[in-house]
């Protein structure tokens, strides 16, 4: 049991080779815990109204500087489609504290989506009624993500304003939505001004006490149109905690030793914060999730939370690929199936006898011939096809044979019995999946 004292040394370290230690912790949990597979879950960001004040955050009521949009029904379903096209097994609607967002509307829409779907289905849309929360977990949502931000009571009263006369505990609307049977989330930001180290430890301690199934940690990156811009912080450089990659790396590892089993993403903020290196130092730091994000894109910018958010990937295949092959240069697989808290989702924990799933196996035929070899049919490429295999759930089969008389339009690999031709390694992910999704034969088992 790691105790507050030991967290707060692991905080204010700075000897990278000890950290190493605490970096190898954390994979070996990960590793034992929730396995090699990296889960995808679809965001999709579907209002940008809020009706809050909160100091960090560019949706604030006050900033008058973007244009507001809310999705409609169908725009989120086409978007559920997505995700379930992607092969993710999570959707996630998260959206600012949106009144314009009615109870019921959004009853039916999750109604849809499960009913059409075999999609986990996750919600983040701010502190919502009581009636709310269980009219939607009532039609089918799975999960909540509700951040309590910080542990410090008097920091986040000063950066996170009550609404009117409302008192804003999300300590307790997590109870609440415990009780109602969500698997919930929350987490922090690491790096808010005025966070001491110690205020990062008990919010780490407090993600252990509340027992939290998904734990989300991001760097604070501050906003322009929000009071925290350019804010000075009211402590020493000695106690306040960075906003940095290394910070969150810190945190995420930690939260990993506190709570080895719970879901812990590699969150958009650590990507926003190093495009190139972010997103795999928390995977390869104790992270095991990944939102990619499904909103389209003429909303993305609007979703502006704080800046550099909208990123240069214009679709959701493109995101897709990129974070697919970025998975598996890790050496991990993409997540099957929904994902939830020790790999079970609620509605598998609540169906009451699953029954085994048998394996179901992928015949692969590469060629080896010496051109499709020397066009990129080689060990790197068998392994790259392994991967993906795996990745999606499947056995691979995979069987090499001699040059087929067809080199000009090599490399060749027969899927299944499926010949295709110019395969690259770096596109297979995606051939695979139109294979998969265009229902041809081949699949055994
Ligand atoms: N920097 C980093 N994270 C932020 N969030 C909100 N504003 C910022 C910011 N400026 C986080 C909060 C919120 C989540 C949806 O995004 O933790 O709960």
């Amino acid at each position: 049991m790691m105790d507050r004292r030991e967290i707060l040394d692991w905080l204010r370290c700075t000897d990278s080779q000890q950290l190493e230690r605490l970096w190898q912790q954390a994979d070996r949990l990960r590793q034992e815990q929730v396995g090699d597979a990296v889960h995808l879950r679809g965001l999709v960001e579907i209002s940008n109204h809020c009706a809050r004040a909160c100091h960090y955050c560019g949706l604030r009521a006050a900033n008058q500087a973007i244009g507001r949009y809310r999705m409609s029904e169908e725009e989120v379903f086409a978007c559920a489609l997505a995700a379930q096209h992607l092969g993710y097994g999570t959707l996630v609607l998260q959206s600012g504290e949106d009144d314009g967002i009615k109870a019921d509307w959004l009853a039916g829409l999750i109604r849809r989506i499960k009913n059409a779907t075999p999609l986990a289905l996750t919600l983040s849309l701010g502190e919502r009624s009581d009636d709310a929360l269980a009219a939607w977990r009532e039609a089918g949502a799975d999960r909540y993500l509700l951040r309590f931000e910080t542990s410090d009571r008097a920091l986040y009263r000063a950066i996170h304003p009550d609404r009117g006369s409302r008192v804003s505990d999300r300590i307790a609307i997590l109870g609440k939505l415990r009780a109602l049977g969500y698997e919930t989330g929350s987490g922090v930001m690491v790096g808010i001004p005025g966070q001491r180290y110690e205020t990062l430890a008990d919010d780490l301690l407090l993600c252990r006490e509340l027992d939290l199934d998904m734990i989300g940690i991001g760097p604070f990156i501050a906003h322009p149109q929000t009071p925290l811009w350019q804010a000075q912080s009211p402590l020493s450089a000695e106690d306040q905690v960075p906003p940095t990659i290394d910070m969150t790396c810190k945190a995420v590892a930690l939260a990993r030793i506190l709570r080895p089993d719970a879901n812990i993403p590699a969150t958009t903020a650590v990507a926003v914060m190093n495009a190139s290196l972010g997103r795999e130092l928390a995977l390869r730091r104790g992270a095991n999730v990944i939102m990619p994000n499904l909103t389209p894109p003429q909303y993305r910018e609007l979703y502006a939370i704080y800046p550099g958010k909208a990123d240069r990937i214009e679709t959701a295949e493109a995101g897709d690929n990129q974070i697919r092959a970025q998975v598996l240069a890790l050496g991990r697989t993409v997540g099957s199936g929904p994902g939830g808290r020790s790999g079970r989702s609620d509605t598998e924990r609540q169906s009451p006898e699953p029954g085994p799933v048998p394996p179901v196996s992928l015949k692969i035929a590469v060629c080896m011939g010496s051109s499709c070899f020397s066009r990129g049919n080689n060990g790197q490429t068998i392994e790259t096809l392994r991967h993906c295999v795996e990745a999606a759930g499947l056995v691979p089969e995979i069987t090499g044979h001699l040059c087929e008389n067809l080199c000009t339009q090599g490399p060749h690999v027969t899927i299944g019995d499926t010949l295709y031709s110019n395969v690259q390694a770096s596109c297979f992910a995606e051939l695979l999946r139109h294979h998969l999704a265009s229902g041809k034969e081949g699949i055994d088992g």
